[in-house]
């Protein structure tokens, strides 16, 4: 079969093979092929157990695979018979050096450029989908553009809004689909060429285009203002406990006015995830760089409040646990950073896990799909860890439940018989307050929400 596209996508992340599985999926007429440094994972993209956990993502993936959507780890290849580049490897935040712990690390991203470089035989549009420093794209232009061999590269800016757990939704049905390039003649032409592929399934109205730095800015600044809308609530839901206010109910009322909006206002144990916590601080690096120290410590201090936020869940379990934890057992319900993922980077579960050693308590680690990378996340880490899957084996004999992560299982279990096989008196800290507090605490157990007045047998 000859296809009127070949596109190729390297990064099988997260990003990669959901985005590359939807694009084969609505354009059959396209071959779309994943490559990546990774063999292991490639095999696993190639076997009935892919590398992620994903709603809906094996049917997408089972209708494509080997049709047109193809996952090989012969990058080579992949670069010189493609002509429309997407590059999707990750750019964590830097570990060492001049902004260890803030900028963006571009090692793996600069790879890729000079491996395009080296294998391309003819002209390339190449597509930024990761998430990257503003102005990333000159340096890439650069890269990509210093010989003099006749080849050119037109670089745009992609950048991926989707979230996970969700991931397939926000693929079919985007909110927006940005495209950022250059205003030349040859990078207007590029943009076309994108806007074609994602006008298969994408309604026109939602296709945005605009200068190449904006759309490498806007990345950045959704997640930050996603991410600062978590750190509002969370500030807030610290003063609610003092005050006897309820946090639920504030956030109600407020995002009941229609120019704030619902959405994001859920207070938590800190938002987690891959992503918001890098953006920002490579925002705020940006923001250094360029001289801009007031900018930056406003958006330096939605991570501070999300730091402060995780600290004083573990403060709290401390005070209402009579200020030890020392050969208590608590039990995690949850270790993903947030639901319908087994991701766990960043996930506030960690950081809560080894607080919780640190105070000497034994932890019995749950959840439905992230058990093998909570595994990972605590290898090294001393103290007493059990990894149990089912939430209520989990909870028997503990003094307390930690609910981290906000799974619909744990809305409607047996809390009578969960409470009956606990150590008394038995605690529930909510830390996404998804539970039916009123009912728990009537059941006997003394339970401490996030942002709202606990309820408590003493
Ligand atoms: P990931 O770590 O899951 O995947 C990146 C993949 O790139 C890895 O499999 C790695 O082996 C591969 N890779 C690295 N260097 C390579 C090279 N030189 N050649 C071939 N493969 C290489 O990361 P991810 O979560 O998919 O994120 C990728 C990018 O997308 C990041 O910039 C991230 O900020 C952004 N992003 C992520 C999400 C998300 O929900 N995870 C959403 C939007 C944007
Ligand atoms: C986020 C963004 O929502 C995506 O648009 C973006 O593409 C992605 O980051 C990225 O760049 O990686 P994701 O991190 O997958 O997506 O998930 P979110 O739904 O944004 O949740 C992030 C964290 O915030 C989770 O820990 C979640 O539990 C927490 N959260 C979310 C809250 O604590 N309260 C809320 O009201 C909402």
């Amino acid at each position: 079969m000859t296809f009127e596209k070949r596109i190729l996508c390297i990064g099988a992340g997260y990003v990669g093979g959901p985005t590359m599985a939807m694009i084969a999926s609505q354009c059959p007429n396209y071959r779309v092929t994943v490559v990546d440094i990774n063999p292991e994972r490639i095999a696993a993209w190639n076997s009935d157990n892919l590398p992620i956990y994903e709603p809906d993502l094996d049917e997408l993936v089972r209708a494509t695979r080997g049709r047109n959507l193809f996952f090989s780890t012969e990058i080579e290849r992949g670069i010189r018979e493609n002509d429309i580049i997407f590059v999707s490897v990750n750019t964590p935040t830097k570990s060492f050096g001049l902004g260890a712990g803030m900028a963006a690390d571009l090692q793996y991203w600069e790879k890729t450029a000079r491996q395009i470089l080296e294998f391309s035989e003819s002209s390339k549009i190449v597509i930024e989908k990761s998430t990257l420093p503003v102005r990333t794209a000159l340096a890439m232009e650069r890269i990509l553009n210093c010989r003099e061999n006749g080849i050119c590269f037109d670089v745009l800016s992609n950048p991926e809004f989707l979230a996970e757990g969700t991931a397939i939704r926000d693929l079919e049905h985007p909110d927006r689909i940005l495209i950022g390039s250059r205003e030349t003649d040859n990078g207007l032409k590029a943009r076309q060429t994108l806007v074609d592929i994602y006008a298969n399934w994408v309604p026109k109205e939602r296709i945005l285009t605009s200068n190449i730095w904006s759309s490498e800015l806007s990345k950045l600044v959704s997640n930050a203002f996603l991410a600062q809308r978590i750190s509002s609530i969370n500030a807030i839901s610290a003063l609610c406990e003092k005050a006897e206010a309820d946090v639920a109910e504030v956030s109600r009322a407020v995002g009941m006015d229609s120019r704030i909006g619902s959405k994001f206002l859920n207070a938590s144990i800190g938002f987690g995830g891959s992503c918001f916590r890098k953006d920002i601080l490579n925002l705020v690096y940006l923001c250094r760089q360029y001289g801009l120290d007031a900018v930056a410590d406003y958006w330096e201090s939605v991570v501070k409040i999300n730091d402060y936020q995780q600290e004083r869940f573990i403060r709290n379990m401390l005070g209402a646990m009579f200020n030890t934890l020392a050969g208590k057992r608590i039990c995690l319900w949850g270790f993903a950073f947030k639901a319908n993922t087994g991701d766990t980077r960043e996930s506030p579960a960690i950081f809560i896990a080894r607080r919780l050693l640190e105070e000497q308590a034994e932890i019995v680690v749950s959840d439905p799909k992230a058990l093998k990378n909570a595994r990972t996340d605590l290898t090294g880490v001393s103290g007493q860890i059990r990894y149990v899957e089912d939430p209520l084996l989990a909870a028997e004999g503990c003094h307390a439940i930690a609910l981290l992560t906000e799974w619909d299982l744990y809305r409607n279990l047996d809390f009578k018989k969960i409470f009956d096989s606990m150590a008394k008196p038995a605690f529930i800290f909510d830390g996404r307050n998804i539970l039916d507090h009123r009912r728990c605490f009537d059941i006997g157990f003394n339970v401490y929400p996030v942002g709202k007045p606990p309820l408590t047998h003493f």
